[in-house]
């Protein structure tokens, strides 16, 4: 424990002298979207185009021995890539691939998109302090980008994890979070498709600041006792596509926070994990609000929580408002329908009402088991009462017990079956 108190400090350190606490030092704004060069094209399909350059990392001195330090052969290979004149792509061929932390920084001079082209594995170096710079594959400020080719993303987190703290539950925001695996900041017009992901020692993938992102078919996996492993953690992004993929992992499967406009997760299969979160919110002082967020046909086994909102009570401003859930089957789910205004606060919080003002909420065609006798909980703050939120044929089962609801301040809307039965 010694060298886990040692390491911390020193991330601490570098945190604090570099100014630099995880993603925070660049300024949060929600980007401008643009045009969407991926709408109405078949995405699924990947084809080398005529005079496409391909930059083979083995060509810049990597070797797939998984213990050969291949961070300079990437960078070089990156660099040639987003500065070729021609169309580009980065291949990652078959063999294990050490790498360490690295930016994938633009802009690129290619004329579309980069396409990065994994094959075999990436695998992340083990040293937690080699992190100074917040997370691992970090693609900064590109405007097109496709992630494809069926290979693995092994963030190689199980030693991580021991150090890992729970910044989500920090109230002082002075928490150093451990390192995302892919990281986007400032991407606009981006595919993720196809892509495993394994251990991160954070979050699997981090969007951040960007616009038009695409993610298909990816296989999100981590020990449900990992800490802080979310799936998929959004803040400040719009236009955020999410359908076909399977998590489980320790943490949400997918969250999102602040800035986040026009989401839409669709055939999602989820758990373990802690399930899809909006939140939590009110956390930082002038949070912008999270708005259109759709989730769909999805699914949830063995979760601790299914469809979460959690707001920060006594602390920020933030709203959230026109979120729906349809068609989500759960199965035996803790916790599968929640509205949280008093996150890190419960029981019997005696702290100010959350400033958080959620409205416009649907849950949808909710069916399948719980094991929680409180099947629908809806704590909504005294300040602001929660508005316009309607729960329609709700299904939900609990063995051969009847399941309860709960609410505090909100009058929600009750449409069709109500299992189980509506709040007095
Ligand atoms: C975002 O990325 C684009 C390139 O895609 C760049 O031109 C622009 O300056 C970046 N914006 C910020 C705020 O860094
Ligand atoms: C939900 O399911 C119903 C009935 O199967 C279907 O009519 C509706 O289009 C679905 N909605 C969504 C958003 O998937």
């Amino acid at each position: 424990m010694a060298t886990a108190k040692k390491v911390s400090v020193l991330v601490l350190w570098f945190a604090i002298v570099c100014n630099y606490v995880g993603a925070a030092p660049r300024p949060r704004v929600r980007p401008v979207a643009g045009p969407d060069i991926y709408r109405g094209k078949n995405v699924a399909k990947d084809s080398l185009l005529p005079g496409e350059k391909v930059v083979n990392v083995m060509s810049l001195g990597a070797k797939p021995d998984g213990k050969f330090d291949c961070t300079e052969a990437f960078m070089g290979a990156w660099r040639e890539a987003c500065h070729s004149n021609v169309q580009a792509r980065l291949l990652i061929p078959r063999g294990t691939f050490l790498v360490s932390t690295m930016f994938f920084a633009g802009p690129c001079q290619t004329p579309g998109p980069v396409t990065i082209q994994v094959i075999g594995t990436v695998l992340a170096t083990g040293d937690i302090s080699d992190y100074v710079n917040g997370e691992w594959l970090m693609f900064r400020d590109i405007a097109g980008i496709k992630l494809i080719g069926g290979g693995i993303f092994d963030g190689n987190g199980k030693a991580a994890w021991q150090f890992s703290q729970n910044c989500e539950a920090d109230p002082t925001n002075q928490c150093v979070r451990s390192p995302s695996s892919i990281y986007f900041s400032n991407v606009t017009n981006g595919i993720i498709q196809n892509i495993k992901s394994v251990n991160p020692k954070g979050f699997h993938f981090f969007i951040t600041n960007s616009a038009n992102i695409r993610l298909r078919l990816l296989r999100l996996t981590a020990p449900d006792t990992s800490p802080n492993t979310d799936g998929l953690h959004v803040s400040h992004s719009i236009n955020v596509k999410i359908s076909k993929s399977t998590i489980e992992t320790g943490d949400d499967c997918i969250s999102m926070i602040q800035g986040v406009t026009n989401v839409a997760i669709k055939r999602v299969r989820c758990g373990p994990g802690h399930g899809i979160s909006i939140g939590s919110l009110g956390k930082y002082p002038d949070e912008i609000e999270v708005r259109d967020v759709r989730v769909m046909r999805t699914t949830l086994i063995g979760t601790d929580n299914g469809l979460r909102i959690k707001t920060w009570p006594d602390k920020y401003q933030g709203a959230a408002s026109k979120i729906t859930f349809s068609n989500i089957t759960m199965e035996n789910v803790k916790n599968p329908i929640i509205i949280d205004q008093e996150y890190e606060c419960q029981p019997n919080c005696q702290k100010k009402p959350s400033l958080v003002k959620l409205s416009d909420i649907i849950f949808r065609n909710i069916k399948g088991t719980t094991i929680s006798p409180v099947a629908v909980d809806l704590r909504c703050s005294k300040q602001f009462p929660c508005q316009n939120v309607r729960l329609e044929n709700i299904d939900l089962q609990l063995g051969a017990t009847p399941t309860g609801s709960r609410c505090t301040n909100i009058k929600p809307i009750y449409v069709g079956l109500q299992k189980p039965p509506p709040c007095a």
